[in-house]
């Protein structure tokens, strides 16, 4: 188990949703299982002018209501602050020497910037103003949450900014989906076992397909979603990320170097879509009102915050090619949206069908019949279809499935994202964090995209009634066969399970 060194984590945002919500649920669970370091504090920071007490008040609405809770409050601390000039910055400064002297921790610090992203530019420069971002004798890390810009020139400005005041060892850029636990175990998937990765690549996979899809909607983010859309909130990061995982060269060695540079391969080899071919390969729709279990379900456009004549999209799905040597001519769909049947996540990779059918079987003719199933979430677990005899007379063949789900292991919980996430930064151990380069590759992929949808006004996006999979022009996308429809539960698909 790697050390962690005593710290104060320092929150700027620290009155917003997301610190209530994720990171401070996520550091009580650590605090629980005693992985927080001996010496430990938070200090939450923001606009709001609030007292230690009622900043832990505050935070404690999404807190179990147990024996440890008093201990864990005694870590929270509050500063209020404003960040318009470097010596806004001097009281978080004292507080925190004098923290660190009180509690005896070293000045070992992490700001984690949960804030409007117009913030990005000004907190770290303040830091680095107020001498706070580098140290020789105590670390000194930035957490930074997504956007990592809003396109590709505003991600480049990002990088360079943040490189300004801190090196690229000392940004965590966070992107949630690499801290959970499935995630991860595409890596020991792939290679710890001598079965899969033989198998991995352009002669026997026939295409590979990514389905994040929501049940919710935007859920009062309507004025932050219209701005941004399915293609920046999920696809440009999440989504690319797990592409990186599932299209990765094996790695030399588990470190963050290694893991990092064959995902910038990946994405480096990316086929980008041409403009005038992305209504061809790229369908974008928008939920619009419909009946779900006898309730009507507002339209996209009717939710507040929303334009009334908004054509930001709640669903996309797209087809491309990694133009590599493992990679070549495999298609890989991809697909995400709010207000789907149901919450799933999952990767379906369709291996190719045997070369010479024996068996008179419409299933086995089907170049579905083997798939291997990375399921995400929920029902965390993997499924693998085969052909099977049916029993009795003749040579029947029917697809069957072998299963594995994570609550079957007895005893194991499955830690949180945000808490894997925290941990891993407090270690000093950024493998699981995006890097600089990535997030622009992954922005050149899509930035095409996006500069297609804004001056081709005649590209369509697609209605589609809320509970529904999206658009029927996305079933045309996946040539001679279909998306896997999933249900809730691993082992259960079809396209009308959860409606
Ligand atoms: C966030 C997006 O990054 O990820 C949300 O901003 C989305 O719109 C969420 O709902 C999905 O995360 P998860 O972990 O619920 O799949």
């Amino acid at each position: 188990m790697k050390q962690t060194e005593n710290q104060i984590l320092i929150i700027f945002g620290a009155s917003g949703d997301l610190t209530k919500r994720k990171l401070i649920p996520a550091l009580y669970d650590l605090f629980k299982q005693n992985l927080l370091p001996e010496k430990f504090a938070v200090l939450g920071a923001s606009r709001s002018q609030l007292t230690d007490d009622e900043f832990r008040a505050k935070v404690e609405e999404f807190l179990p209501k147990d024996e440890n809770l008093d201990s864990f409050k005694k870590m929270l601390f509050y500063q209020p602050v404003l960040t318009n000039n470097a010596n806004d910055l001097i009281p978080l400064k004292n507080r925190l020497q004098q923290m660190s002297a009180d509690l005896q921790i070293d000045n070992n610090f992490v700001f984690y910037l949960s804030t409007p992203p117009s913030l990005y530019e000004i907190i770290p420069r303040l830091l680095f103003e107020n001498g706070l971002s580098k140290s020789s004798k105590f670390f000194r890390r930035l957490i930074v949450e997504k956007p990592f810009g809003t396109n590709l020139d505003s991600a480049k400005k990002l990088n360079v900014n943040l490189l300004n005041y801190f090196d690229e060892e000392q940004i965590y850029r966070i992107d949630h989906y690499l801290g959970k636990e499935t995630v991860q175990n595409m890596l020991v998937t792939r290679f710890s076992n001598g079965i899969f990765e033989p198998l991995w690549n352009r002669n026997y996979i026939d295409r590979v397909e990514i389905t994040s899809a929501e049940s919710l909607g935007v859920e009062g983010r309507g004025g932050y979603y219209d701005h941004s859309g399915a293609m920046r909130d999920m696809l440009q990061n999440h989504l690319m990320q797990l592409v990186g995982f599932v299209a990765m060269e094996p790695p030399t060695i588990i470190n963050a170097t290694a893991i990092r540079n064959e995902i910038i391969k990946v994405f480096q080899s990316l086929r980008q879509i041409p403009e005038n071919k992305v209504a061809k390969y790229v369908i974008r729709g928008q939920y619009t009102e419909s009946k779900i279990r006898n309730k009507t379900v507002a339209g996209y456009r009717e939710e507040p915050g929303v334009n009334k004549l908004s054509r930001t999209e709640t669903f996309v799905a797209l087809k491309f090619f990694i133009d590599n040597w493992r990679w070549a001519g495999v298609p890989f769909y991809i697909r995400t949206g709010k207000k789907l049947p149901t919450r799933v996540t999952e990767i379906v990779i369709h291996f190719k069908s045997v070369p010479h059918h024996l068996f008179d079987s419409a299933e086995l003719s089907s170049p579905n019949n083997n798939q291997l199933i990375i399921r995400i979430q929920p029902d965390e677990g993997i499924l693998l279809k085969f052909g099977m005899k049916t029993p009795g007379a003749g040579f029947d063949v029917q697809t069957v499935n072998m299963d594995f789900h994570y609550s079957d292991l007895a005893n194991t919980t499955v830690p949180a994202a945000y808490e894997r996430l925290l941990l891993d930064c407090m270690q000093g151990d950024a493998t699981l964090y995006a890097r600089g380069d990535a997030v622009e590759e992954a922005w050149k992929f899509v930035q095409p995209i996006i500069n297609a949808w804004q001056t081709n006004p005649e590209i369509p996006i697609y209605g589609y009634p809320a509970g529904t999979w999206g658009p029927e022009e996305a079933n045309n996308l996946v040539s001679d066969s279909e998306w896997r429809f999933p249900c809730k539960n691993l082992t259960d698909d079809g396209l009308y399970c959860e409606l």
